[in-house]
């Protein structure tokens, strides 16, 4: 099933028009299928489901409280990398026991708030962290529970500010550190080394990193045993590819298919933390056009969403496809040829930067002003990104579910901008 598919030439989310939902909520509009969700999220679990993994959704791709609590419900466990984030997943339902904390800048405060939830696994990035770790644990009189987080020095071939799991990334240690760590953790009673955890980055649309990553930690939990850790955790992280373009990501039985021989072989448990292959494709973002212009040879659709809301383009040069709501020329196979009765058009927004656009030099059919554009993929880093940049109030978030809508996000009023601030 599609559930962002045009019928009689007009785009529906599952049985919902996106116009109807523009009429009543206006534009900039995130528009979620709450079937796509839960279906990816399942992909996983199923694709994984020899080793009963524990799915830690990535809260960061997309913290939506809605969203949590339908992961939740569904039986997914969540990847947190805040207090805040720590605090939704609770506000969402979730069993803290389940939950892993991972980030490169664990504050006491932090540390606190997860001990005394009693999280899974702590992901450590450096020997700072866990002696913090160690002090606040000894304080509180509990064992914290813990995964070195390695740096494997595995080119997951990422865009450069994505990539974390090669060598003079900020993140995670070398296998000398790591050792070392571990010797640590064993001598102190109130660390207990359950694991070892790495992240290679993302997007990663190849299965092959993953391949080695898994190796690598049976070699290394094995090691670990022999120095007498119980350690019976292997966690890899998220990262698996999304399709923006069209199938560029395998499935997630392509990367079960490369991971689960090896922690069959560990006699390990698995945990894994996707964020965009479970959320990224259920939202796509609705912009209306505000005008057209022609100027230095190139046509210009300026629209109503901006790198405010979705930042990915001008942040990465990320590709999203584009096309109007109600076309005139059936949408395409591939968003980045040539369309016959299409113009090249560079589609930005309102934000005075010239790094404000959603795409550029892309194929579409005439647009006018007040036509509706969708900007397809925008469920995961969409939401999670946006800002008040240009005081600009952030969108309304619908999730649609069969042929019923609701609010999951009311749209910012002027008001919410100030709400915060003293005079
Ligand atoms: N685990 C760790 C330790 C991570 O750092 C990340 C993402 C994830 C899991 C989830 O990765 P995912 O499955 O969502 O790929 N804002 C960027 C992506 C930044 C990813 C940061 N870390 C973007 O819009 O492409």
């Amino acid at each position: 099933m599609n559930q962002f598919e045009y019928r009689d030439g007009e785009l529906y989310c599952e049985n919902v028009r996106i116009a109807d939902l523009v009429k009543q909520h206006g534009t900039p509009l995130w528009v979620y299928s709450q079937s796509k969700l839960l279906q990816e999220y399942q992909a996983i679990r199923d694709a994984f489901a020899a080793v009963k993994p524990v799915i830690c959704y990535s809260v960061k791709a997309n913290s939506n409280l809605s969203l949590l609590k339908l992961l939740n419900e569904a039986g997914s466990s969540f990847d947190v990398v805040s207090g805040g984030e720590l605090f939704r997943v609770k506000e969402a339902g979730a069993d803290t026991t389940r939950v892993v904390f991972a980030g490169v800048g664990k504050t006491n405060a932090e540390i606190e708030q997860a001990l005394l939830n009693n999280i899974l696994m702590f992901n450590v990035e450096s020997e700072a962290e866990l002696e913090s770790i160690a002090r606040v644990a000894a304080k509180l009189k509990r064992v914290a529970p813990l995964a070195l987080r390695l740096n494997p020095d595995i080119d997951a071939k990422t865009h450069a500010k994505t990539t974390t799991g090669k060598k003079g990334n900020k993140f995670g240690m070398d296998i000398e550190k790591h050792n070392a760590l571990a010797a640590k953790v064993l001598a102190d009673p109130n660390l207990e080394l359950r694991g070892i955890h790495m992240h290679l980055g993302s997007p990663i649309n190849t299965t092959d990193p993953y391949e080695q990553a898994a190796k690598k930690a049976l070699d290394v939990v094995t090691e670990l045993r022999r120095q007498g850790h119980q350690t019976n955790w292997i966690n890899l992280g998220g990262g698996f590819g999304l399709n923006y373009r069209g199938t560029e990501a395998p499935p997630a039985s392509a990367y079960a298919d490369v991971i689960i021989p090896y922690i069959q072989k560990a006699e390990c448990r698995l945990a894994l933390e996707p964020g965009r292959s479970i959320v990224g494709n259920a939202a796509v973002l609705i912009s209306q056009v505000i005008y057209t212009k022609r100027e230095g040879g190139k046509l210009f659709i300026i629209q109503d969403a901006a790198m405010n809301d979705l930042v990915r383009p001008a942040m990465y040069d990320s590709f999203h496809s584009i096309w109007p709501v109600a076309p005139s020329v059936p949408v395409p196979k591939d968003f980045e040829a040539e369309v016959p009765g299409c113009e090249p058009a560079d589609v930005v927004g309102p934000i005075c930067e010239s790094g404000d656009y959603l795409a550029k030099q892309r194929w579409l059919p005439a647009v006018k002003t007040g036509d509706l554009m969708c900007t397809y993929s925008a469920g995961a880093y969409g939401t999670a990104m946006s800002s008040n940049y240009n005081s600009r109030p952030r969108g309304a978030e619908i999730l649609v579910n069969g042929s019923t809508s609701r609010i999951i996000r009311r749209r910012e009023t002027y008001e919410d901008l100030i709400a915060a601030e003293k005079v």
